[in-house]
């Protein structure tokens, strides 16, 4: 495996809304019933533009699959897109540029806990410790903004991920996706240095 960390730019936006529908419908769907998933994909779960422009989102490219292992990721500049994941300086808990619940303005980050957001690993690639790559890569960069705590509110899917790297479960919390239906969370958090 040849993988390369590097910041997601605006022209990655296309193919990281894919890998998103993948690694939503291929991994959540232990945690959630498809009506969740399909109706947290339209409102919930997509690309935080913010974070691109803020230079805070990462993506995880392999550039030497080959054979087999090129299918079902997806291509950019000859390299397989297989994960994203980001940190944010602003309130916003969670959710892509659709989902109603923004709030951009700045945290403190003397006093408040930097979030990690929105991690997706394609689930040809998944448990290869990608997520990990990538989260090492945000823990990094918000502790040098000088934030000493981090939290996020994670899915199911990800709270034995977060789990695995110290997180503690805080509380549970449900995002509501219209339609009578939910999502349940776990708000999660940890101290860093
Ligand atoms: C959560 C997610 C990003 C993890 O990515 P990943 O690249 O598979 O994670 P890693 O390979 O780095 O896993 C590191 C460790 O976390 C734990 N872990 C990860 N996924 C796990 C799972 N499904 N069950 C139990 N433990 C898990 C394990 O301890 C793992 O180490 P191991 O494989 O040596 O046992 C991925 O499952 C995903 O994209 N899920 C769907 C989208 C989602 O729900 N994202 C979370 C948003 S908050």
């Amino acid at each position: 495996m040849a993988l390369r960390i590097r910041l997601a730019e605006a022209g990655d936006i296309p193919l990281l809304r894919e890998l998103i529908e993948a690694s939503v419908r291929g991994l959540q769907a232990g945690d959630y019933s498809a009506a969740q998933l399909e109706s947290a994909l339209r409102t919930v779960y997509g690309v935080d533009t913010q974070l691109i422009a803020d230079g805070t989102y990462f993506a995880a490219e392999e550039t030497e699959a080959s054979g087999g292992e090129r299918s079902g990721a997806k291509s950019s500049g000859g390299a397989l897109l297989v994960g994203c994941g980001g940190w944010s300086k602003r309130k916003t808990l969670f959710g892509g540029d659709q989902f109603a619940g923004r709030e951009d303005s700045l945290l403190d980050p003397a006093r408040d806990a930097a979030k990690i957001r929105a991690f997706f690993v394609h689930p040809a690639w998944a448990r290869r410790g990608i997520g990990g790559m990538i989260l090492a890569a945000c823990e990094a960069a918000a502790w040098a903004a000088g934030f000493r705590r981090l939290e996020m509110g994670a899915t199911l899917t990800g709270v034995p991920f977060y789990r695995a790297k110290g997180y503690a479960e805080l509380e549970a919390a449900e995002v509501p996706l219209g339609d009578g239906l939910t999502l349940p969370i776990v708000v999660m958090g940890k101290s860093c240095g």
